[in-house]
Parts: C-alpha cells; structure tokens; sequence
C-alpha cells in the first residue's frame, strides 16, 4: 500500500488513481494524517500531494516531522516537494514569475525516478514558489528555466521529490516516474486488483461491524448498490436494506431492485411504500425547486420515521465515493457527506457510517459491480435525479403524467438498445413539458400531449452535446410512443448543447 497525503491540490485524486490502476493499492488521506495511524497502514511509502498554499505561511497544512522518521520512502510532488525542503532545513521562496504550463527538463545521471526513461522530458508545471537551497543531504536531479530544483532526492533516505506534476498526462513520462517510485523505490508487487479490493473490504467491514447490524437505504442506483452487495458479502444476515418507493421511479425500477436483491442475492429488503405520501405532497405543486425541496425533506421523513423501528441497528452503509468527498473538503467530508448522501441525514444521527467504497472512483466503483455480480442494468446504470421523475413531468406531478414518462421513457430505452446505441448515448430519458396540441389520429381531432426525448453525449453531465440518433431510430421512437402511450399525439427531439441548456427538462 502507498499512502498519499493530500495538500488539497487539484490533481491528487489522480495520483491515488494513478497507483491502483499499476496495481499497487493507494489511499489519499489528509495531510495532518497522525504518523501511528500511518505505520499502522503499514504502507511501502508515501506521497506528499501538490496543494494551493506556500509552506512558508504560518497556518499552511505540515506533515508531522515524524513522517520523515518512518524509515519509509518518500516522493514530494509541488507543495510536497517544497514542503519536504522546508521542513528538512532547506529554503522555499516566492518565484519571480509563476510558472504555469509546459516545461522542458534536464535530469541528471543516475536519478532512479527516470530509470530507463530519456532524461530530457516535457512535464507539467503549476507553481509560484520554488526551492531555493537544498536540505542537507539532497541533489538536484533537474532543473528548468524558473525552478533551479525541479527535482532533487537524497537517494540514502529514499526521499524524491519533483516541482512538476508527474501524475498529469501532459507529463510525457509522468506514469514511468510514478512507477519508478512504486517499484523501483518501494519495491511494490503491483499483484493488487479490484478482487484484491474487495477481499480486503469484506474483511475489514467484518472487522469493523463485529456481531452488529447494519441498515443501508438502497436507491437501486449503482454506488448504495454495490455497497449493499458488498456488505450483504461481508456479513450477509445482518445487514437490513431499506428501499423507499416514492412512485417516481421508471417504469419495472422499483421491481427490478426487488428482483435483483431479494430474488438473485436472497438479501433483506424492506421495502417502504411510500407512493401516496409523496404523491398527496406534491398535489398542486409546480414549481421546480420546490418540487426537489418537498421531495428531499419528505425523503428524510420518511427515513427517519422507518429506520426508527430498527432499534437494534448500529451502523448505517452509505455509498460514498471519493469524488463526493472531494466536493465536500477533504477536512469536513464525513459530517458534510452524511447529509446530502442519504438526501441530508440530519446531524444528530445515532448511527455509525460504513463507507466501503470512500476511496474509489465511479469506474472503479462499476468494476466492483461487476465483480460481485450485479446486474448490467444496475452497473451501468445511467445518472437519475433524486427527486426522479418528479422533475421530469413539468408542472403539476399526476399519475396520468408519471404514466406517460414511464411508458414512454421504456419505448425509448427498448428501441436504444435495439438500434445498439446504449454505451454510445451517455444519457437519454423522455420529459413532458406540460403541453398539449392538436393532432389528427385516424379521422378525429385530438389535442394531447407532447413528449419530449433529450438523449446527450457527455464525460460527466458538466457539459452535454445532444446526441446525433439515427433519423429511423428517431422514427421508430416517435411511431412506438404515439400508437403505444395514451394521449400523446406528438414527439419532439432537443437538439440543444449543456450550456446554453441544461440536460434535465425540469
Ligand atoms: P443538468 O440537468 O443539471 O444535469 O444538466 C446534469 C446531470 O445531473 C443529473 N441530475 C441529478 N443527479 N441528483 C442526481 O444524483 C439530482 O438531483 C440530479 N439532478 C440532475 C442529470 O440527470 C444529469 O445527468
């Protein structure tokens, strides 16, 4: 294992990323990280992340000197580097000029960080402080035009450090350098995997739960999934899943989630009713906003209210990734996360967390689906608004208009996978924009609704491009939800980016 100590930099959640993917497990934790804590992770080193502030600000984030005593191997990356000097004695000052971008460097001979790579390599730049006089000890390994050490080490202690940032892809050899360290330096096995991962979860939240139970609410989305499943693995018999129905789901969703959990893993699922609640909750509502508020505190409502009744349970599973903690800061992330995971759990909760997946990355978190035999459809799943299609039906939430989305939404999803575009489309789903026209059907006036379908092409829903289906696929679609969902005479296609729109219609 390689413990990464995170600075707060942008970048760091790739390093942690960028060791895994060679096979060695690594976990970012903060920087002030207490040195027994570290040598009870036993690591084979450690990796000072890059990080916004300058280590000669009085309140800017310091390893304990003790870190440097562990006897373990080091690499300094940015504000680790300068850390690693500053704190050994040598000096960091402020550059002259920022130096931000593309960088040429010259490393010397012998450094074991560019074993077997040209010495001359492009890297990745972002800082304004630089080193200025080395720890006793150390070499410098490289340098460029703005940072006389750009790299330096003090190879009888196994310390190696670099101004630039080696884990982004514009550092040519950036990975070899990471490599390098990890097994050259550290001498790592590289023999870890998403199997290895998933033996050491089952045992450690076995290790952590003991005889006690777990509740865990279970959104039949891909992250509480696979925590259920791992922790169904872990502990079977003890671990109670909670499923809130709030009828506005897709349609066969709530039955799939039963299927899949209690039918194939033969897991305990309560299911909660809770359609007509919700429902009555949002009778006469139309506005957006206030849609998503009723449904978020009715959410917690109802949980509150359920998971009362399991008086015996200690801890509660959440599917917490590490990308919800890095939207919370690192410092606060357990509190902050708990809130908005389960739709804002209130602060006085009396469980205790299980978080078995707070180091890992969607795509990781989808091989360790597969891995334990979910289902393609809860792997794969697409992003779903929480407050479901609620947000879809614009205006008024009613049954008839809930009906018209399920139905039409199962058409498009039916002729997507025919026409063989499902990885190809990122997102695709149907709306009803809440507008009726005329239409002719046979020899009669009718004067229905309208059904919009949005299908995008996006990395992370940041950004969308409206997706380029084929024409006949296109009229199929249109054809199949006119003849097939009552009261529906016509069918749109958004052809608008993310911006100026927004991929939901709501
Ligand atoms: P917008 O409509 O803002 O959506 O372009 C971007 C992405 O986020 C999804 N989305 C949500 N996901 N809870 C979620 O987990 C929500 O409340 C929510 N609202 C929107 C949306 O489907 C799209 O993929």
């Amino acid at each position: 294992m390689i413990v990464v100590l995170d600075f707060g930099g942008q970048y760091n959640q790739l390093i942690a990323r960028r060791i895994r993917d060679m096979g060695v497990y690594s976990e970012l934790l903060p920087y002030n990280t207490s040195v027994d804590k570290i040598r009870e992770l036993a690591p084979k080193g450690i990796v000072f992340s890059g990080g916004p502030a300058s280590v000669y600000e009085e309140n800017s984030p310091k390893v304990d000197p003790g870190v440097y005593e562990l006897g373990l191997p080091i690499m300094g990356i940015c504000y680790g580097m300068q850390l690693m000097a500053y704190q050994l004695n040598g000096k960091v000052d402020k550059s002259s000029k920022r130096e931000y971008g593309k960088a040429d460097v010259q490393f010397a001979e012998g450094c074991h960080l560019v074993k077997g790579l040209d010495r001359k390599q492009t890297v990745w730049m972002s800082h304004g402080d630089h080193v200025s006089a080395l720890p006793s000890g150390f070499v410098v390994d490289a340098s460029t035009e703005h940072a006389p050490v750009a790299a330096m080490s003090h190879p009888d202690k196994k310390f190696y450090a670099v101004q630039f940032h080696p884990e982004v892809r514009h550092s040519v050899y950036g990975n070899e350098m990471i490599r390098n360290f990890l097994f050259d330096v550290c001498g790592c096995a590289g023999d870890w995997s998403m199997g290895t991962f998933i033996e050491d979860t089952i045992r450690e939240i076995r290790e952590q739960v003991g005889d006690r139970k777990v509740l865990c609410a279970l959104s039949g989305g891909v992250d509480s999934s696979v925590v259920a499943i791992l922790i169904h693995k872990a502990i079977g018999p003890q671990l109670t899943c909670m499923f809130i129905d709030h009828n506005l789901l897709r349609k066969g969703e709530a039955e799939g989630v039963m299927e899949t959990f209690v039918g194939k893993f033969d897991m305990k699922v309560v299911k909660i009713d809770a359609r007509e609640r919700f429902m009555s909750k949002l009778k006469g509502v139309d506005d957006p906003e206030k849609k998503r508020k009723i449904i978020g505190n009715e959410f917690i409502y109802v949980f509150q209210e359920e998971s009362a009744k399991f008086d015996d349970f200690e801890f509660l599973a959440q599917g917490t990734l590490y990308t919800d903690i890095i939207e919370s800061g690192t410092a606060t992330a357990q509190t902050i996360k708990s809130h908005h995971n389960v739709g804002g759990l209130p602060e006085d909760i009396k469980f205790k967390l299980v978080e078995p997946l707070k180091a890992l990355f969607k795509d990781e978190v989808r091989k360790v689906g597969e891995e334990c035999g979910l289902p393609e459809e809860i792997v794969w799943r697409q992003p779903f608004p929480g407050p479901g299609l609620a947000i879809r039906v614009l205006g008024e939430v009613t049954e008839e208009k809930l009906h018209i989305v399920r139905e039409s939404d199962a058409i498009l999803h039916d002729e997507i996978a025919k026409a063989g575009l499902k990885r190809e489309v990122w997102q695709y789903f149907t709306a009803l924009p809440n507008m009726k026209s005329v239409g002719v059907m046979g020899d009669g006036r009718t004067y229905s609704h309208t059904v919009g379908i949005r299908a995008v092409t996006s990395i992370d829903g940041m950004t969308a491009d409206w997706a380029r289906i084929p024409f006949d696929v296109l009229e199929r679609i249109s054809n199949r939800i006119v003849n097939e969902v009552e009261n529906v005479n016509r069918v749109v296609y958004d052809i608008t980016s993310k911006p100026p729109a927004t991929i939901e219609w709501e």
